[in-house]
């Protein structure tokens, strides 16, 4: 403890800030072990708040840091009557700390798990469209905690928030290493070059579709935010493309066939579905192609030579135009 921290925490004690203290009085031999130990020990008077001016007095770098960002304006303002009480808004109430100056008696984020963190946080959170789904989806299921993408004591905007395109898709690729080494195949989107980013088919808080995929503003599959012209509503639905998505014939992270499709030929994609080959089986079969198309001719691998509305026509049954 340096000289200037002792000095504070006895001016604390001396203006009551400690106040709990008499009620102790008689155990006080059992003090120092009761004090490692609150949560599970005998009862003691909760902790109270003392304010982010006294934690700064301390944590003098972090006070100011804090002081800068976003989360500032929780002190300031009264959001959720927090006025003045920033730091504790995360780290809960801060007397008994300041008491005994034991890390273990304060929240502390090294040591809580991380169900507990994303508690924390969605207090305040919970009712932003961005989180919503987010207990229930797969990072909050496998313990990948808010902190483990946001930085509360950064000294930048950016450490708290990704934004730049670099930085969003280091982070995720930092731990989805396959999906990383996945677009560099010959045919994908070009987010090695950072024109575009994971986020932008993917919601890394929740989502109520499977993937954590993004969804348009109309709930539809994000792919639709860019690539609108297959939205439709087609009076002829190429069913596949509503009942099993975009990806029952392409792979968005990347693919060595060309229009990043799952097969190495469009024939390949479609006899999957449209034959009676009981090697593949897949949810949904279409009907097989009626007898005129020779399949051993090579006039009729290429199917969406004539099939040009795969993805759903305006006009014809047959998704020939
Ligand atoms: C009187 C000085 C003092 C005050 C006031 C103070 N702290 Fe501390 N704090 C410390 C000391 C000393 C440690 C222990 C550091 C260690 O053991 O590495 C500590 C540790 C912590 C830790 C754990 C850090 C770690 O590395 O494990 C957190 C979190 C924390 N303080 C938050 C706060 C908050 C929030 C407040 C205001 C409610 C506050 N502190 C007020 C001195 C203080
Ligand atoms: C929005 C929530 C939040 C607020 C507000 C907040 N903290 Fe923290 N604090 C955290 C989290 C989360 C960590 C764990 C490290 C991390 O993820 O950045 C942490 C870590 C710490 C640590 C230990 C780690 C370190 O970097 O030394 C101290 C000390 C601390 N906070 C003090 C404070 C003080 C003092 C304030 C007010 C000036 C404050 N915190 C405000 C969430 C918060
Ligand atoms: C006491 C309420 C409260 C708590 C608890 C809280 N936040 Fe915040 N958070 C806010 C407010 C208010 C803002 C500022 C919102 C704004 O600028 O629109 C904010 C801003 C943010 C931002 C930046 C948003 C932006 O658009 O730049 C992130 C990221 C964030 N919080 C993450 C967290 C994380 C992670 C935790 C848990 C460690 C946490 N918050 C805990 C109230 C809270
Ligand atoms: C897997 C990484 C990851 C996790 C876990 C995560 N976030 Fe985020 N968060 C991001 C990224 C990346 C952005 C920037 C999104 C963007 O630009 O679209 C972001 C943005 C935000 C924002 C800014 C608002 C916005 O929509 O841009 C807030 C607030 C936020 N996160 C809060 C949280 C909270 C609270 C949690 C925990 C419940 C959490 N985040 C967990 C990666 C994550
Ligand atoms: C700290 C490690 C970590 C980081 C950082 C991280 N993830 Fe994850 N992610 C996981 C784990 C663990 C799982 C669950 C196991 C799995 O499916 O691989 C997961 C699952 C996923 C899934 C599959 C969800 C499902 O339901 O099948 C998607 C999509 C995903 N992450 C996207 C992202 C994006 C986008 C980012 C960056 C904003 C990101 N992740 C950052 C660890 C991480
Ligand atoms: C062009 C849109 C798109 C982009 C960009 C994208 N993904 Fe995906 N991702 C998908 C789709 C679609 C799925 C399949 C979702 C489902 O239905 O389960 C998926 C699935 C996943 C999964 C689940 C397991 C798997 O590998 O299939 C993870 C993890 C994942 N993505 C991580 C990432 C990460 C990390 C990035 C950035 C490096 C990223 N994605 C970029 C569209 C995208
Ligand atoms: C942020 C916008 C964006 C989103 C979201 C998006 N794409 Fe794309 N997509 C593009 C762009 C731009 C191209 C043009 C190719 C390029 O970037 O080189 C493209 C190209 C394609 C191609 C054709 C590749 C070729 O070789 O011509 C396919 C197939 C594709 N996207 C499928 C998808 C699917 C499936 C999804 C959803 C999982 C999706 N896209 C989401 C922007 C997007
Ligand atoms: C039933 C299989 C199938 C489904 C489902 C499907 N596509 Fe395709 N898509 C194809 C085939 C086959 C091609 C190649 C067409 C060609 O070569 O003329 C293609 C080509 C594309 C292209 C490139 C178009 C061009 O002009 O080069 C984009 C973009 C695309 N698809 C996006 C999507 C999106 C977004 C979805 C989901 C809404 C989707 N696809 C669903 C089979 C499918
Ligand atoms: C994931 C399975 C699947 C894939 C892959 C698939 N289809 Fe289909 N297709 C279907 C289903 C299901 C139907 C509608 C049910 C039926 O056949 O009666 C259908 C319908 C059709 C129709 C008739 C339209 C109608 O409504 O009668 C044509 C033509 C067609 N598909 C061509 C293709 C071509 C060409 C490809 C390859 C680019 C392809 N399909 C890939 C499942 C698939
Ligand atoms: C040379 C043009 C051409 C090519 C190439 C072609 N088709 Fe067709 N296909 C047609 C025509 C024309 C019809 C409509 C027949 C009718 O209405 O009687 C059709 C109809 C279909 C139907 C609908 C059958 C029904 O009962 O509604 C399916 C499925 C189909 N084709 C699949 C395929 C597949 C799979 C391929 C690639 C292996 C393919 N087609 C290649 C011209 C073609």
């Amino acid at each position: 403890m340096t000289g200037r921290t002792r000095a504070v925490f006895t001016i604390l004690l001396a203006t009551g800030l400690a106040g709990a203290a008499p009620q102790d009085s008689g155990q006080a031999s059992q003090k120092p072990a009761e004090t490692s130990k609150t949560a599970a020990g005998a009862p003691s008077p909760p902790a109270t708040y003392v304010g982010s001016e006294t934690c700064g007095m301390c944590h003098e770098d972090i006070g100011k840091a804090y002081a800068k960002s976003p989360h500032a304006v929780v002190n300031e303002g009264d959001l959720h009557h927090m006025k003045g009480n920033g730091c504790e808004s995360c780290h809960g109430p801060g007397s008994r700390h300041v008491e005994t100056l034991m890390p273990t008696d304060i929240r502390n984020f090294e040591t809580i798990s991380p169900a507990q963190i994303d508690q924390t946080c969605l207090t305040c959170h919970r009712n932003q469209p961005t989180t919503s789904g987010r207990i229930e989806a797969s990072h909050g299921h496998n313990a990948i905690a808010c902190t483990q993408c946001h930085a509360i004591h950064g000294n930048s905007a950016e450490t708290l928030v990704a934004r730049k395109p670099a930085d969003i898709n280091a982070k995720c690729e930092g731990c989805h290493l396959d999906v990383k080494a996945s677009f560099t195949q010959p045919f994908g989107h070009r987010l090695p070059q950072l024109a575009m980013t994971c986020v932008d088919c993917h919601n890394p808080h929740g989502s109520f579709k499977p993937g954590l995929m993004r969804l348009t503003a109309a709930n539809e599959p994000g792919c639709l935010r860019c690539h609108s012209q297959y939205r439709g509503p087609f009076p002829v639905e190429h069913a596949p493309v509503r009942d099993e998505g975009c990806t029952a014939c392409h792979m968005p992270h990347g693919s060595a066939n060309a229009k990043m499709l799952i097969r190495a030929n469009v024939a390949q994609v479609c006899l999957e579905c449209h034959s009676n080959l009981p090697t593949v089986p897949r949810p949904v079969l279409g009907v097989v192609p009626p007898a005129f198309h020779d399949l051993t001719s090579p006039r009729y691998q290429n199917c969406t030579i004539c099939h040009q509305k795969i993805h759903g026509s305006y006009v014809d049954r047959d998704l020939l135009r």
